[in-house]
């Protein structure tokens, strides 16, 4: 399901509610003061504002639905976004998003009290909505590599080619803990493990935040999804897993899936993206318990909260039951993403009513305003447009040269019979096949240009195959066919096989099994007397027994991005491979897939990764 609309999932959905918190070891907020020293210039300009301002700075609309650009002065909307597939009107390229965003952000300028903008994207590998950034591993990959130096880096590039395009806001990191690997959002969460989880997430806050968020190369980054995305059980969301329910008690909750944000918080996050998913029934989106005892009163959060795309829409009740229902929970900016006119006049009704307090709004309008006044932007003497002369180094061969260094150190080798592995570089012929050797569509996954990603061609960077042919010797011929056909009379086929491009609910999957046609790879060049490397390039890990005894090598590379050389500098030797998984890995007989169900049977455990002898 590649390239499905935004549009269309604007959805609909349930809630109710539980107990008080209490923190396991009495810990108060660690980044005290972090955004609350602003207070007093926050005051000041909340104290110029009308209600109507104060709402449409709580107002995030998808730049698509906006119908009319000036709507952004006019509403003095705080904030838009491009959601997956909402590129600019003029085509997908960098100077294209930089105007776009310009315009925006000047329009912001000429409202009345000319707040700037704060630009959202989801930049979750790389400025990924744009063709020509480099494209790093999804998280796994770097969930694998467990080096927070490197995800730092990433995370920095990140945030140089994000601000290359003017915007300044990357919902990024996603700190989820996921704990059934059938979701389709496993490709976006480092580990199964909350401490690597909570430690690579500090990392890339680190990094796209870098030492100070008012640095013109940082830009505010965004723990997401609050909370236990990673924690919905089979059968409770409407694919499956995603947007489900997390029937999890209390101290599981805090023990897994609070411990990334209690950690990115104290790193100074910004934002925090409430889920869509609910918490034993009860829609995050919803709770009071959770977003404003628990994590402003209890963990000290003093950034803001931004919604999920539509995700007011899933709470029970009319649209302005629903506004009601999640301002007063701690809700403080809506990504709408659609009815931005609607929201601003039933929140205003909500206010003038007083079924939503003004002291609520007061507090939520305080918040977004610190954090834009800790990013520099209400500084005069500092222009909120892009910096042009960042193009020089987007996607360049610097910022490639990082991400293929991540590649290399996420692989994770799984069997190396005969130390096939490193191959020679004198090796003869080698045959190369399989969907993904030559795809770059496949080796990026989801969220690359496209919400759902796109198999084929929809970014700039070396595939797999092109970088296996750069890098052997001479005397060597490589030959490829994508089925493995014609692969006779060479010694070695690499069969470069795994999942097609997806994200969110359309990566759900029941079951893990390998596509046929690429089971038909290896078996046809096993046919042919070939020894065979397979290099895995999927979300998640999958089901491999089938494959196993006939694989002379595999190689897990999970979603490498743009920088296929990364895979041939560990194939040939030029880089030992260093991953450990970050995941445990399923055996065929599973009957689930849930770490700590039953019927959950590994083949290889976390931390599980060959080196080379
Ligand atoms: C996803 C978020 C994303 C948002 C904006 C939602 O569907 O759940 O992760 O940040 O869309 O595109």
């Amino acid at each position: 399901m590649m390239n499905v609309s935004r549009r269309h999932f604007v959805a609909a959905g349930a809630a109710a509610l539980g107990a008080a918190f209490l923190m396991e070891d009495g810990r108060a907020a660690v980044a005290a003061g972090r955004f609350s020293q602003y207070d007093k210039q926050a005051r000041g300009i909340l104290a110029q504002m009308s209600l109507a301002e104060k709402i449409g700075q709580m107002t995030q609309p998808d730049k698509n639905y906006l119908k009319n650009p000036d709507d952004v002065a006019n509403y003095s909307l705080g904030s838009v976004l491009s959601g997956g597939d909402s590129d600019p009107k003029s085509g997908n390229d960098l100077i294209s998003w930089t105007d776009m965003y310009d315009g925006y952000q000047e329009r912001a300028l000429h409202s009345r009290l000319h707040i700037p903008l704060v630009y959202g994207v989801d930049a979750v590998h790389g400025h990924n909505n744009v063709i020509g950034a480099v494209i790093f591993p999804h998280n796994i990959g770097l969930g694998c590599a467990r080096n927070p130096e490197l995800v730092e880096k990433a995370a920095r590039i990140t945030s140089e080619e994000v601000r290359a395009t003017g915007i300044n806001w990357a919902f990024a990191p996603c700190v989820a803990v996921p704990q059934d690997i059938r979701w389709g959002r496993t490709y976006e969460g480092f580990s199964q493990d909350p401490d690597i989880v909570k430690t690579l997430g500090v990392a890339a806050v680190k990094g796209l935040q870098r030492a100070s968020l008012d640095d013109p190369l940082a830009v505010l980054a965004c723990s997401k999804h609050y909370i236990a995305d990673g924690g919905t059980k089979w059968g409770s969301g409407k694919t499956g897993l995603d947007q489900g329910d997390a029937e999890v008690d209390e101290t599981t909750l805090r023990r897994i899936f609070l411990p990334g944000y209690t950690a990115t918080i104290a790193a100074g996050v910004g934002s925090i993206m409430p889920s869509y998913s609910t918490w034993n029934g009860v829609r995050c989106s919803a709770s009071k318990k959770l977003l404003t005892d628990l994590l402003k009163n209890e963990l000290g959060f003093e950034g803001f909260l931004i919604s999920d795309y539509g995700a007011l829409n899933q709470l029970p009740g009319t649209y302005k039951q629903q506004i009601q229902t999640s301002i007063n929970a701690g809700m403080d900016m809506v990504m709408v993403p659609d009815k931005y006119v609607e929201f601003i006049d039933l929140l205003r009704e909500l206010a003038t009513e007083g079924s939503v307090p003004v002291s609520r709004i007061d507090d939520a309008v305080l918040r977004i305003l610190r954090v834009k006044i800790a990013m520099g932007l209400m500084d005069r003497k500092r222009s909120p447009l892009a910096d042009r002369s960042l193009h020089r180094t987007f996607g360049s061969p610097e910022h490639r040269a990082v991400a293929r260094d991540c590649v290399r150190q996420s692989l994770v080798l799984l069997k190396n019979e005969g130390n096939l592995l490193p191959l020679s570089k004198s090796a003869g012929r080698i045959h190369v096949s399989g969907k993904t050797a030559d795809n770059m569509g496949n080796q990026c996954g989801g969220w690359t240009i496209f919400w759902q990603g796109k198999t084929g061609e929809p970014t700039i960077g070396t595939t797999i195959l092109t970088a296996i042919r750069s890098a052997i010797g001479s005397g060597m011929k490589v030959t490829f066919s994508e089925d493995g056909s014609n692969a006779m009379g060479a010694k070695i086929g690499i069969a470069v096989i795994g999942e097609k491009p997806y994200a969110e609910m359309f990566g759900d999957r029941s079951e893990l099994r390998l596509d046929n046609e690429d089971v038909g790879v290896i078996a046809r060049m096993k046919s042919q007397g070939l020894r065979v490397v397979v290099v895995l390039v999927s979300g998640r890990p999958l089901v491999i027994d089938e494959i196993l005894p006939h694989a002379d090598a595999v190689v897990a590379a999970w979603l490498p991005g743009s920088e296929g050389d990364g895979v041939a500098d560990v194939l040939f030797g030029a880089n030992k491979p260093t991953g450990k998984l970050s995941f445990s890995w399923p055996k065929g007989a599973s009957t689930s897939f849930h770490i700590g169900d039953s019927g959950y049977r590994t083949l290889f455990n976390p931390g599980y990764g060959l080196a080379y002898s």
